[in-house]
């Protein structure tokens, strides 16, 4: 039986322990505290719950998948790991530390993967003895919904690294596509100067319900470029934009001031309970 470490019970993290969990993995799920690792368990009870509603998995499956998921705020109980996904935030300088513990502590054969949305695989492989066997895994928001994983090849990433991931990413249930390892990828590239375009709409006055119609109705967008904002988190999107503008040395990515407003004002989207929009909690 393989064991995945799924570092970070947020939003991805936890979508992450569950998809893995799912396709018959032992998880080790690591979090800061035992708290936050409580409440990354019960989103995934509540995802399967929901998959129970639906008909797909019965109570017996919900069971069987909670058994494989094993919560920790130690890094050290998942060294036997074959493959470790972090998630955690989208700080390189966070990042940086955690490959560095990784890479000491995990035994040498396995994969250290990021779910990064938008930071440099390579400078993460150089922080490592490994790097080698360092690689970009980008999962989309609902991990457990979301059919696509992004393989992210750091300069120095082998073939056996990619090749493996890939084939991991394929027993999670996804469907791959290769990226290049420059800002963003591919999905963000395209998406994240679109959100930072509708906040800049709102910045200079427009309602954020008429961006959203327009993307929607004219655009036969399923959901509004703000409502997704909201969704994926003002703070995660104002870090993705950031890190665009200073990898990229580009002024068309500068971050819309709304952004930095909002998460200065811990209106983080639904997370927080408002962020374009408000949501009753
Ligand atoms: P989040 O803020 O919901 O979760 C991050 C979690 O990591 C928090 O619960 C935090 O307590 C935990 N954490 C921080 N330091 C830790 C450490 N040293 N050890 C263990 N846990 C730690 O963030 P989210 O949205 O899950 O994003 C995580 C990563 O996934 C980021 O790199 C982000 O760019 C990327 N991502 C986010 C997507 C989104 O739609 N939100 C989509 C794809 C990738």
């Amino acid at each position: 039986m393989q064991t995945v470490m799924v570092i970070g019970a947020g939003l991805m993290g936890n979508g992450i322990a569950q998809t893995a969990a799912m396709a018959g993995y032992q998880v080790i799920l690591v979090e800061q505290t035992e708290e936050l690792a409580k409440k990354g368990l019960a989103s995934i009870e509540q995802s399967l719950g929901k998959l129970i509603r639906k008909g797909n998995i019965s109570e017996e499956d919900k069971q069987k998948v909670l058994d494989r998921i094993r919560l920790t705020t130690d890094l050290a109980d998942g060294k036997e790991a074959d493959l470790v996904v972090e998630a955690i935030p989208e700080k390189i300088e966070l990042k940086r530390d955690l490959f560095r513990q990784l890479d000491l502590l995990v035994q040498p054969d396995s994969i250290l993967a990021t779910n990064t949305s938008s930071l440099s695989i390579t400078e993460l492989a150089a922080v490592t003895k490994r790097p080698d066997k360092v690689i970009g895994m980008h999962f989309f928001c609902p991990v457990p919904v979301m059919p696509l994983v992004e393989i992210v090849r750091a300069l120095t990433t082998s073939d056996e690294t990619f090749q493996k991931a890939e084939s991991y990413a394929r027993q999670f249930g996804k469907q791959t596509v290769v990226a290049k390892d420059s800002p963003a990828f591919i999905f963000n590239r395209v998406l994240i100067p679109m959100l930072n375009e509708a906040a800049f709409l709102v910045y200079e006055g427009t309602q954020p319900e008429d961006v959203d119609r327009t993307m929607k109705l004219a655009a036969s967008h399923p959901i509004g470029p703000l409502e997704l904002a909201d969704y994926i988190g003002i703070d995660v999107l104002l870090d993705v934009i950031q890190s665009m503008y200073e990898g990229f040395q580009d002024p068309k990515y500068r971050p819309c001031p709304l952004l930095k407003k909002m998460v200065e004002a811990g209106r983080l989207g639904r997370k927080s309970g408002t962020g374009f929009y408000s949501y009753g909690t």
